[in-house]
């Protein structure tokens, strides 16, 4: 039987570390506190005048490398993200553009959009791929891309030392046989939506003067509040998609879980009464990378072999919106 699946996945991260020792001379925080309350030891950050398309055209370029495709071969490309690189136009103009596609069927017409669905975007965005290869598509690019550092208030300890920036990216296609994307679930609670928000920057707050002294561009966040959903929602969409893809807990090889905070994912695998071993964990090198948590957490382990072609595997996310799903893939 053939499904939709994944063909190749990659990623690609800033140079620049940040480390939880260099936030120390930053905010009023230490290495123990962020460590123990988040599991993170530091992240990725762009420089100032750094682009971030750059990231999303390195993960898209290694997704098609182990796709063994040429970027001609791209029929779509979708970009989940929180904070789009320019407000106008999306980020997938600007990574398309980059990657430059003369050649093909579709040299220079490939059509794109991008997603706003919170840290959940890439799932949100693997199942609209996995739906556009059912009406004839062949090859999309699902590019997460996040560069939360740039709307992080520097000054405000209890959000900048969660985040960091980076890219991962999908190839979706049609595989064989038994692999492939067996089942999505994808659910959300709008009215939980002020527990995470940019205020200004958008059409209800444009930009002035006013905005940006009152620090209205940043990230805020409800962390408690965020915490406690999180935990409860990725359980619930997890057990939920392994039910429509009549599967069992047990047979999963790995579960994906959005990083977000390392006390997260323990309640979630606690939750779930799943070995902590079958955890994919990547928090501690990157912080939280919003939409591209996931796909840079999947091309680490296909890259040290421990995702393996037939693993069966379990992405969850939860995000601003406040969204949350889960999708079940034969790898
Ligand atoms: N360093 C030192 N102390 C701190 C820091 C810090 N960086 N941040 C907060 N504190 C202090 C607080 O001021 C508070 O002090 P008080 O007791 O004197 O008032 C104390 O630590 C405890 O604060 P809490 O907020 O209760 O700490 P908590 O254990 O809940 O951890 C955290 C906070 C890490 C934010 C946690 O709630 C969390 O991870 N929430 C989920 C966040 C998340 O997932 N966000 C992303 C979702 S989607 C997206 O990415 C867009």
């Amino acid at each position: 039987m053939a499904r939709p699946g994944i063909l190749g996945v990659g990623a690609s991260v800033p140079e620049k570390r940040l480390t939880n020792h260099d936030l120390e001379g930053m905010v009023s925080t230490s290495d123990e506190w962020i460590t123990q309350r988040t599991g993170i030891r530091e992240r990725r950050i762009l420089r100032e005048g750094e682009d971030p398309t750059v990231l999303g055209i390195e993960a898209a370029q290694g997704a098609l490398t182990a796709a063994g495709l040429g970027a001609e071969e791209v029929e779509l490309v979708i970009t989940p993200s929180n904070v789009q690189i320019m407000p106008v136009p999306g980020s997938s103009a600007l990574i398309l553009s980059g990657l430059r596609v003369r050649d093909g069927p579709r040299a220079n017409h490939v059509p794109f959009f991008d997603i706003v669905a919170g840290c959940t975007g890439f799932i949100y965005a693997l199942e609209v791929a996995r739906h556009m290869l059912y009406g004839g598509y062949r090859h999309i690019l699902v590019i997460g891309l996040e560069a939360l550092s740039r709307f992080t208030n520097w000054q405000e300890r209890e959000t900048c030392v969660l985040f960091g920036d980076g890219a991962g990216a999908v190839v979706v296609g049609t595989v064989e046989g038994e692999r492939g994307i067996l089942s999505s679930y994808l659910a959300a609670e709008s009215a939980k939506w002020p527990l995470l928000q940019v205020e200004a920057g958008g059409t209800q707050l444009p930009a002035s003067r006013e905005t940006v002294a009152a620090g209205q561009h940043f990230l805020k966040m409800e962390g408690r509040g965020v915490f406690e959903e999180a935990v409860r929602m990725m359980e619930e969409a997890s057990l939920r998609a392994l039910e429509q893809a009549h599967v069992t807990k047990e047979e999963v090889a790995w579960y994906v879980p959005h990083q977000a905070n390392l006390r997260i994912l323990k309640a979630f695998a606690r939750r779930l009464n799943i070995p902590w071993s079958k955890v994919l964990v990547n928090i501690d090198r990157y912080g939280n990378t919003s939409t591209a948590s996931i796909p840079l957490a999947l091309a680490e382990a296909v890259r040290d072999n421990r995702l393996r072609k037939g693993d069966l595997v379990v992405l969850a996310g939860f995000g601003a919106g406040v969204t949350y799903g889960a999708s079940v893939i034969r790898w």
